[in-house]
């Protein structure tokens, strides 16, 4: 994981700047800023390596050019159009019945805003610490826009490993409805037409792939499934449609979609209910 970087930043947001450096030291991550004339388009394409920036639109993360959030105030549109019919992931999760939900995954939180839009209280948990500040970023802005205010109050920002997380919880006897979870899958292993389909990410997914190089460590989630069982109802896997099964475990339910599919285990210790 990237334990040191650069943060480039103009003079009026200084302290805006160190104050992501402290709050980034603290989660072990070495800050170097660097004070620009203009931290512009043109900036950005002479200094193509990774790094931070600090502007009017608060931290974000540059690389070859460009600069990326995960910019929930973007998922708007996306939001007004869904309903607890349309998503799959609703019906996977059982959004209906309002539940309590931990997203052991977070990345970019974006399945995360649509659960939390359709009615759930989630736990979001992220243990990259770059990946974690911009998504702490993401909600602090969303909290002052007037849509998505009431949609994040649902949600609870954890940085934390979850397979910590969730250990604590099964020690601790405390259960969940649903765990939620969208590990990364390498793209090596993912047949011909997925990985057309990932050459054209959108910008924010390049973001994820920035930060978690496939090449790094990468926590498949075989684990996460194992602990997850332990303390919810139910545990909901996201993976590409024809990917194996998660810890090679066959599911007890399954929702289809075109590019992805969403796979459930159920616990017999408690009672649920399949919505299709
Ligand atoms: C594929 S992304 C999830 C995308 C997410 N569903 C979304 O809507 O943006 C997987 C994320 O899970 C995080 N992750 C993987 N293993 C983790 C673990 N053990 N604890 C916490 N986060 C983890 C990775 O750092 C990465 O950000």
């Amino acid at each position: 994981m990237v334990s040191e970087i650069r943060l480039f930043t103009e003079t009026a947001f200084i302290q805006k700047a160190q104050s992501y450096q402290t709050v980034l030291s603290s989660r072990g991550v070495v800050v170097n800023i660097e004070i620009v004339e203009k931290l512009n388009a043109r900036f950005l394409r002479l200094n193509p390596e990774m790094a931070l920036c600090v502007d009017d639109a608060g931290l974000s993360l540059s690389a070859n050019g460009m600069k990326m959030q995960p910019d929930w105030k973007a998922e708007i549109p996306r939001l007004k159009r869904a309903s607890l019919k349309s998503e799959m992931i609703a019906r996977a999760c059982n959004i209906s019945e309002k539940p309590s939900l931990i997203d052991a995954t977070a990345g970019l939180g974006h399945d995360t805003l649509l659960m939390a839009h359709l009615g759930a209280n989630v736990t979001l948990i992220e243990r990259h610490p770059i990946l974690f500040t911009l998504l702490e970023d993401s909600k602090k802005q969303a909290e002052s826009d007037p849509f998505l205010s009431k949609v994040v109050s649902r949600i609870h920002l954890v940085f934390s490993d979850s397979n910590t997380y969730l250990q604590q919880h099964i020690d601790e006897h405390k259960t969940v409805d649903v765990v939620y979870l969208d590990p990364m899958f390498p793209q090596r292993d993912q047949n011909q037409q997925a990985i057309k389909k990932q050459a054209q990410v959108k910008k924010q997914m390049q973001l994820l792939h920035m930060l978690l190089p496939e090449d790094g460590e990468m926590d498949l989630g075989d684990h996460l499934l194992v602990l997850a069982q332990q303390i919810a109802k139910r545990v909901v896997v996201k993976r590409p449609r024809l990917a194996v099964f998660l810890n090679d475990q066959s599911t007890d339910h399954q929702w289809l979609g075109d590019a992805c599919r969403f796979d459930a285990y159920f616990n017999s210790a408690f009672v649920d209910k399949i919505v299709e």
